[in-house]
Order: C-alpha cells, then structure tokens, then sequence
C-alpha cells in the first residue's frame, strides 16, 4: 500500500486577509464546506490503496489538524510536528525516516500539498497508480500538468525518453524560473508544471537526499532518532533544537532539481494550486457577468470580480476585474490580475507593525 503523507505547514501568505498566519490557506473555508485540508485527506482514503495518512505540520496548527481530521472521522497514522518551520525538503526527510522505520524498506510514499484544489476522479487514480509502479523501480516521481502560461510560482519538469510503465525520465527539473525563462521552456513544448505532489520510494529517496542535501537528512533523522511521542492525540514531536539545525530549503531546490533518478507522469486530471484570489475566481461558480461570490454581497452592475464575506453585507457598484475579500478584521480590495502578489502586503504589514 501506499503512505500518503500530506504536507500542511505552509503559511500562504498570497490569499491574506482570509490566509493568517494563525490558520493558513489550507486550514480555511473558502467557497466550499470543506477545508483544502480536509480535501486532501478524502483523496487518500481508499483503504485498498492507501494506509492511514501521515500529517506533516508546524506545532502551530497541531490542534487545527486533529480538529479537523475528527471532524470528518479520519483516522490518522500521525501527526509529525515541526518545532520552527524549515520549508519542505526537513519534513518530507524526517517523514521517509518514519515510513521506514514503520513501513519497512520498499515502503512508497506519496506526498501530497494540502492546498490545492484537485478532481480525484479516475484519471487522477489511474496516475496515482502509474507513478506509484513507477516509483516501485526506484524513481523519484513528479506530476507534470500542461503548462496554460509562463507562470513563475512553479517548478519546470522536462521529460525525456519514455520508461516502461508510461511514464518518462526527466531530463530536467526548474524549479521557479523567471518569465523569460519560463516562456522560452514552454515553447519547447517538453516541459510540464510539477503539481507539487510526488511518489517517492523511502530508501531511494534517502539515498538521494544523503547525496545532494546531506545537512538535511542529518540533522533531519537525528531529530526524528529524538522524538517525543505524545500517544494520546497522535502527536510525534521532532527535537526542536536538532531539527532548527536543518537547512530552511524545499524539496524541489534540495532534491528534484538535482536528482537523476526522477520521473514523471503526465498528469490531465483538474488541478488548481490556488494560490492566488485569482486562482479562487478562475475556479468558482460565476453568475451571469462572471462574478463569484460567496457571502452576503449585492451586485449592481458589476462584472468578472470575486467576493468572499461571511458576516459583512458588501454592495457592489460599477466594479470590474476586482477582488474585494472581507475577513473579521481586514478587508482587501485589489485587481484580481494582480493578486499573484498579495504578498507584497502582507510583507508591508509586518514591516509597518
Ligand atoms: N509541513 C510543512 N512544513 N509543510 C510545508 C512547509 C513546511 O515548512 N512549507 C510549505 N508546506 C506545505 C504547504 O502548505 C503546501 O501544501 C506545500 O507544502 C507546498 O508548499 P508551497 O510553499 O505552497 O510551495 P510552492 O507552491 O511555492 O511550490 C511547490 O508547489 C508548486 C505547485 O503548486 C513546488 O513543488 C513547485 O515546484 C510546484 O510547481
Ligand atoms: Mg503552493
């Protein structure tokens, strides 16, 4: 079986006011009832495929995750806790340390983000199937999904020759070019966008990451070697003075864009890594001038905006391309073509407090 092993410790700063240090992007209610959190444990829970998950959290969000979790009566196999935040090459090492030692030596791990918004439909299994075959031959396995611009907020992944199985080398893994960058790689038309989930199989993963991000594994298992068990809730904390020893660096710089043992599955199932309002907008339910709203809002010659209130009633007038976000205590009003950097306010924020 496959240990699905969701990362939930980011701080998604680019979906402020609704994102907050305090509950990230993935712990919030958008459109929907459920939680992208909680999405992504419901992709994990065919028992036929799949163990119980693996949660990969900061011990910030510890009680975030077991509320939510208990909400839905998903049983988890743990929450491995973070001290500080070290980005996600440190987890994912100490979460391979802990699959390992539990699963034994073949065990094969998906990773998954817990902020995106994916149709878990028979292409998304039939590639979850092709990969973890893949990763069974010892491949580090990404998800290449059809470029649609020259974004520059995700990784690059070129495929080469075909493998047996379907799916293909990697000739070579970008992770985040600038737009020139970007434009030129897509027009080779080899590349696709790592989705940011992948199929790892522990023991080459960790002989990948003992070779190109040493420091990370190091410290990484020496903290897990450290860890304190707390039974009751499920919580398996990592030594906080080691851990803090890891070099603060994602999986993609660390590993992918330095391995020659990945490969990639085309990917064509939906995905949206929403991370932008934007991104939210381009996914919602629009009304008949393009407008999505959640909430109470009243709209009067408006289109193609996004709305989100849930207490604050929100008029609307003679409003275009806009995205108007109403939390408990902030508002946001900005152009939803520039709401890629939202983050440049949040950045303002810190700096003026
Ligand atoms: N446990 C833990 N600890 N999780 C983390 C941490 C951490 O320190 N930092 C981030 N995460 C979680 C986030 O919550 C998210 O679910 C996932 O890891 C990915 O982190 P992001 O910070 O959102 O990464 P990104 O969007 O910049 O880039 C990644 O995703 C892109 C697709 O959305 C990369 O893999 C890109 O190559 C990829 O294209
Ligand atoms: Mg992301």
């Amino acid at each position: 079986k496959i240990v699905p092993v969701i990362m939930a410790g980011g701080k998604g700063t680019r979906l402020w006011p609704l994102s907050r240090s305090s509950a990230p992007k993935q712990f919030i209610r958008f459109l929907e009832d459920e939680t992208l959190f909680q999405k992504a444990l419901q992709r994990v829970q065919d028992s036929s495929r799949y163990t119980a998950p693996i949660i990969l959290t900061n011990e910030d969000f510890r009680f975030l995750v077991a509320e939510q979790a208990r909400e839905l009566d998903i049983a988890l196999s743990s929450i491995l806790l973070e001290p500080v935040a070290r980005n996600t090459a440190p987890a994912i090492a100490a979460a391979a340390v802990l699959i390992k030692e539990r699963f034994g030596p073949d065990a094969v791990m998906q990773v998954l983000a817990s902020d995106h918004e994916i149709e878990a439909d028979e292409t998304f299994y039939a590639c979850i199937d092709r990969a973890a075959a893949t990763a069974r031959e010892g491949k580090l396995v990404a998800f290449g999904i059809e470029p649609s611009e020259p974004a520059t907020g995700y990784g690059y992944v070129e495929a080469g020759d075909e493998l047996p199985g379907g799916a293909a080398a990697v000739v070579r893994f970008v992770e985040k070019p600038d737009r020139e960058n970007a434009q030129k790689m897509i027009e080779t038309g080899r590349f696709t966008w790592n989705s940011g989930m992948f199929m790892f199989p522990v023991t080459p993963l960790i002989a990948e990451l003992e070779q190109h991000a040493p420091d990370v594994i190091k410290h990484a298992r020496h903290a897990f070697e450290q860890v304190q068990n707390d039974p009751a809730l499920d919580f398996t904390r990592l030594d906080a003075d080691i851990f803090a020893q890891c070099p603060d660096i994602s999986i993609d710089y660390a590993v992918m864009e330095k391995t020659s043992a990945a490969a990639v599955v085309a990917s064509s199932f939906a995905w949206s890594d929403l991370g932008s309002w934007d991104a939210i907008w381009k996914d919602g339910e629009k009304d008949a001038d393009g407008n999505v709203i959640s909430g109470n809002a009243t709209v009067l010659n408006s289109s193609n905006s996004l709305v989100i209130s849930r207490d604050m009633h929100v008029a609307l007038q003679d409003v275009q391309d806009k995205a108007v976000i109403v939390s408990e205590d902030a508002v946001y009003v900005g152009s939803l073509k520039s709401s890629q950097n939202v983050g440049q306010i949040v950045k303002q924020l810190k700096a003026d407090r």
